[in-house]
Formats: structure tokens, C-alpha cells, sequence
């Protein structure tokens, strides 16, 4: 093993040293098109191309989940010619894309309040959802109209029905029970989480998944986002102690 390998403890996954679940902030398509004197929507399109290049990578590396945030509850503030573009960029990436997913093996999800788009839009997520759900090579989850805020709300609604319709009493409303009426129920926790374009925040991602994610900062723009810096991130990953409250020699010690 690597003298920068360590192996760590997660409830999903003891001992591993490589994530099993990335969530990934898209960020800097805009400031990558300006760079080139390019119009931001030249940026986005270069954005899903460097999706496609990372998936690939993923499924070469043996990373099962990739979740992506491709479009916040926030971003219906950018001037409308700019959300129509993002929008319709999902609608023909889907339309385009959804073939040769589906013949590299990958099972596509999408996370979101999705009642705001086109019907049409909506069906056609559904189709793509339902014909590639028994993939295995890459559990690819996008994020649209989706806020981590939102996320939580959502789920407290849920129990609160189940609460109101007598299904379920108070006292059983735990953590684990509040992850279950979350949209990522069926996915792990992420290991490691890394946002591009230099900014250091959330920004209402997966607000409640993150809890105890490793996270990671790049300077470079989405679009140039390759296997260079996605090594560099995993390296890092490697490099730290994952210790989900316990103390370093408890963890040494379980790893012995
Ligand atoms: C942030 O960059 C990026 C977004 C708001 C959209 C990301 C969308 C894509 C990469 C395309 C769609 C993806 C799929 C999966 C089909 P920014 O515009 O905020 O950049 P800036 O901070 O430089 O202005």
C-alpha cells in the first residue's frame, strides 16, 4: 500500500480507502465561458461534456455512486434566458445521452422537486429512470431543483403525515427514520464531497447527507475538471482519518 494510503472505518464501507459515494458542486461553468469570451451557456455545455468525461472515469475506477447538483432551488434567480438554457440542456443531454448510458451500464437517478418542470420533461425523466434502474456500472444521481433545505422539509412532511394518519408514533421519529423519507434514501452517505471553481461552501447541497463527509475544494472550473484533479481529490480522501465521533486511536485500533 502506498505510504499516502490509509485505510479507514465507515458504517457503509470498513476498511476502504477509496469513497464509495461522491457528490460533486458543479461550479464555474460561467467564470470558464467569460475566460474564453464565451456567452455562460457555451460554459454549461461545456460542463456536460465534462460530465460524461467523469463518468467514464468513475466507472473505470470502480466508484458506485456520483451525485451531481446540476441545477438548485436557487438557481431560478439567474436572469430567465440563463435557466432556460440550463433547463433545456437537461432536456436534450437526457434525450441526446439516455441511449449510450444505458449500454455503459448506468442507472440514473434524479433528485428534486420536479412538480416545477414541463410535464413532457417530467415523463421523460421518469422513462430514462425506470429503463436504466437495473444498471450496475454507476449509480449516477442528478441533482435538479433540488436544495438540501428543501430536502429535509420534505421529508418532515412525510413523517408528519405518517405521524396525522396514526401509521406511526412520535417517539419512533428518529435519524435513521427521517433518512428514509429523504429523496437519497436509497443511496449511502457520500464519502467525499468536492466543489469546483474555488468556492468554499455548500450552498444548500445535501445538507443533511454531508454530515460527516470528507470535503474538497478545487480551484479549477468544472469544465476542466479531469482525471487529474479527480485523482488528486481521491488522494486527499485517502490521506485523511474518518472518525465519525470516535478518537484517532479508537479508530487505529479497530483497523488493526
Ligand atoms: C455552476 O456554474 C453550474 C451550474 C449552475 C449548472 C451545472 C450544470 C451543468 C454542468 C450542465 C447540466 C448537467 C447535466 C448533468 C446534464 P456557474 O454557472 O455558477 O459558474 P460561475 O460560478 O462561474 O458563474
Amino acid at each position: 500500500m502506498p505510504a499516502n494510503t490509509v485505510k479507514f472505518l465507515s458504517p457503509e464501507q470498513p476498511l476502504a480507502d477509496k469513497p464509495r459515494h461522491v457528490a460533486v458542486i458543479m461550479d464555474g461553468n460561467g467564470r470558464w465561458a467569460k475566460r474564453y469570451g464565451l456567452p455562460r451557456a457555451a460554459g454549461h455545455r461545456r460542463g456536460v461534456e465534462a460530465v460524461k468525461k467523469i463518468s467514464r472515469i468513475f466507472v473505470r475506477r470502480g466508484i458506485p455512486y456520483l451525485t451531481l447538483f446540476a441545477f438548485s432551488s436557487e438557481n431560478w434567480k439567474r436572469p430567465p434566458t440563463e435557466v432556460e438554457a440550463l433547463l433545456k440542456l437537461l432536456a436534450t443531454t437526457l434525450e441526446r445521452e439516455l441511449g449510450r448510458m444505458h449500454e455503459n451500464g448506468i442507472c440514473l437517478r434524479v433528485i428534486g422537486d420536479l412538480s416545477r418542470f414541463p410535464a413532457p420533461l417530467q415523463r421523460r425523466i421518469a422513462e430514462a429512470v425506470a429503463l436504466t434502474r437495473d444498471n450496475r456500472a454507476l449509480n449516477l444521481t442528478i441533482a435538479v431543483n433540488y436544495g438540501g433545505r428543501w430536502d429535509i422539509a420534505q421529508a418532515c412532511r412525510s413523517v408528519a403525515e405518517s405521524v396525522m394518519g396514526g401509521q406511526l408514533s412520535p417517539d419512533k421519529v428518529t435519524p435513521a427514520l427521517v433518512e428514509s423519507r429523504l429523496c437519497t434514501r436509497d443511496l449511502p452517505e457520500p464519502d467525499l464531497f468536492i466543489r469546483t471553481g474555488g468556492e468554499q461552501r455548500i450552498s444548500n447541497f445535501l445538507l443533511w447527507q454531508l454530515a460527516y463527509t470528507e470535503l474538497c475544494f478545487v480551484e479549477a472550473y468544472w469544465p476542466e475538471f479531469d482525471a487529474k484533479h479527480l485523482d488528486q481529490a481521491l488522494m486527499m480522501y485517502a490521506r485523511r482519518q474518518r472518525r465519525f465521533g470516535k478518537t484517532g486511536e479508537q479508530v487505529r485500533e479497530l483497523q488493526a
